[in-house]
C-alpha cells in the first residue's frame, strides 16, 4: 500500500467546502453520556484549527457507537442476546439511537476550539436542513453532522449515501485513524466524489506506523500480548517477516505454551490454535528472528484482583490454577530485549494489568520502553489504555489513536480509508 498522501497542505483548502471525516468515537459514561475521555477529539483539533485559520468552512462528521438503524434489525439482534421481543419497544429502539447522538461531541469540540459547534441532521444524516445549513457555512466555521451510523447506508457504503455527503463540500479531508479499516460511505465511499486528502492525524499515524514496518530503525523490536492468539495471527505473521526480535506474552502466550508441550492449567487457552503456534515458531527459526516466551509465569488461583498468587516455570501451571501475568526471569529477559532495539512496536499487554497485582509485567515492559532511546510505537486500543493506565504514554514516541486500524496497518492488510485518498 502507498502511504505517500496528499495531506490538506497539498491542496488550496481557503474559501472551501470541507468535508472532515473524525473518528470522535469516545467512550461515554453509561447513565449520564458524559464523555469519560475526549482524547480522540483533541487529537483532531490541529487539522481543524489549520482548515478554519485558512478560511475553510468545515462539516465535520464522524460515527459513535454501533448504532441500528433499522428497528428490526435492532430486534433480532436484541433477541439474539436474549432479550425478551415482548419488552423490546420502538421507543426503546428510538432511546438506544438517542444514547449515540452527537451532541456531547459538538458540545465538547466547541469547548476546545473555543468556538460553537453547530450539530445537523437526523437519522437519514443528510436532510434538507443539513443542506442549507452546510451552504449557509461561512469561512472559519464549523457544524458537525449527526452520527454517520444513523444512515443504514454508511456501513454498507451505499454511493447513495456517499453521495448525499459528498454534495455538502468541495473537498473531503479524512483524519479519523481510528476508522480506516472501515470501507464505509464516510470513511471511503465519499472520496468518489470528491478530491479526498489526509489530516495531520493520519499523515502521522501513517508516518510512524507505516515507517516503523517499511523502513524501520533496526534493531526492530515487536511485543506481541493480549488474551488471544486468534485475534494476533496475522500480525504474528506480518512481523515475522520484517522484525528482528518478537517477543510474546498475554493470555496469547499459554497457547504457545501448551503446543510446546507444557501444562496450563485454567490459564487462557485456544486448542485450535496449538499447530500454528509451532508453525510460528518453526517460521521464526527459519526465517532468523528470535522469538521470545516466558519463561516464568504469575499465577493465581483464580480470575480476581486479590487473588492468591504464586510464580512457576512456565508450563509448569498446576491444576486449577492460571496465568495471568509474566513472571520476574521474563521480565528481565524482555527488558533486556528492548534495550538496544532501534525501534519498538508494542501491541497488546503481557498480563491482566487492570488488576494491580498483575500489571507489574506490563508496567514493567512500558518502563524499558521509557528508558530505552528506540522509537517506541504502541498500537491503540488495551497497548494504549495500558500506557497510559500506568503513566508512561508521555515517554512514548507515537501512541495509535486506532485499535482495530493500528492491528489491520500492522497485520500489513490495505486500509481502505487510506487507500482511497490521493497519492502525492
Ligand atoms: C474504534 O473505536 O476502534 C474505531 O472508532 C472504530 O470503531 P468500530 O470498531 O465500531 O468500527
Amino acid at each position: 500500500m502507498n502511504y505517500n498522501k496528499k495531506t490538506v497542505k497539498d491542496v488550496d483548502v481557503a474559501g472551501k467546502k470541507v468535508l472532515l471525516r473524525c473518528d470522535f468515537n469516545v467512550p461515554q459514561d453509561k447513565v449520564t453520556g458524559a464523555i469519560t475521555d475526549d482524547k480522540r477529539i483533541r487529537a483532531a483539533l490541529p487539522t481543524i484549527q489549520y482548515l478554519l485559520d485558512q478560511g475553510a468552512a468545515v462539516i465535520a462528521c464522524s460515527h459513535l457507537g454501533k448504532p441500528e438503524p433499522s428497528f428490526d434489525k435492532w430486534v433480532k439482534k436484541q433477541t439474539e442476546k436474549g432479550k425478551d421481543p415482548a419488552s423490546l419497544t420502538k421507543e426503546k429502539w428510538e432511546k438506544s439511537l438517542e444514547a449515540l447522538c452527537m451532541e456531547p461531541v459538538a458540545k465538547r469540540l466547541g469547548e476546545l476550539l473555543g468556538k460553537p459547534v453547530t450539530l445537523a441532521g437526523d437519522i437519514n444524516v443528510v436532510n434538507p436542513d443539513v443542506q442549507a445549513k452546510a451552504a449557509a457555512l461561512k469561512p472559519g466555521e464549523i457544524m458537525l453532522l449527526q452520527n454517520t451510523r444513523y444512515n443504514k447506508g454508511e456501513t454498507k457504503n451505499d454511493p447513495e449515501f456517499a453521495k448525499a455527503m459528498a454534495s455538502l463540500a468541495d473537498l473531503y479531508v479524512s483524519d479519523a485513524f481510528g476508522a480506516v479499516h472501515r470501507a464505509h460511505a464516510s470513511t471511503a465511499g465519499v472520496a468518489d466524489y470528491l478530491p479526498a486528502v489526509s489530516g495531520f492525524l493520519i499523515q502521522k499515524e501513517l508516518d510512524f506506523i507505516g515507517g516503523a514496518l517499511a523502513n524501520p530503525k533496526r534493531p526492530l523490536v515487536a511485543i506481541l500480548g493480549g488474551s488471544k492468539v486468534s485475534s494476533k495471527i496475522g500480525v504474528i505473521n506480518n512481523l515475522l517477516e520484517i522484525a528482528d526480535t518478537i517477543i510474546i506474552g498475554g493470555g496469547m502466550a499459554y497457547t504457545f505454551a501448551k503446543a510446546q508441550g507444557g501444562s496450563v492449567g485454567d490459564s487462557l487457552l485456544e486448542s485450535d490454535w496449538l499447530d500454528y503456534c509451532n508453525e510460528m515458531v518453526a517460521k521464526a527459526k527459519d526465517k532468523g528472528v528470535k522469538l521470545l516466551l516466558p519463561v516464568d509465569t504469575v499465577i493465581a488461583d483464580r480470575f480476581a484482583p486479590d487473588a492468591n498468587t504464586n510464580v512457576v516455570r512456565s508450563g509448569e501451571i498446576p491444576d486449577s490454577w492460571q496465568g495471568l501475568d509474566i513472571g520476574p526471569e521474563t521480565i528481565k529477559l524482555y527488558c533486556d530485549a528492548v534495550k538496544d532495539a532501534g525501534t519498538v512496536i508494542w501491541n497488546g499487554p503481557m498480563g491482566v494489568f487492570e488488576f494491580e497485582k498483575f500489571a507489574v509485567g506490563t508496567k514493567a515492559v512500558a518502563e524499558a520502553l521509557s528508558e530505552t532511546s528506540a522509537i517506541t510505537i504502541i498500537g491503540g486500543g488495551d497497548s494504549a489504555a495500558a500506557v497510559q493506565q500506568l503513566g508512561y504514554a508521555d515517554k512514548m514516541t507515537h501512541i495509535s489513536t486506532g485499535g482495530g486500524a493500528s492491528l489491520e496497518f500492522m497485520e500489513g492488510k490495505e486500509l481502505p480509508g487510506v487507500a482511497c485518498l490521493l497519492d502525492k
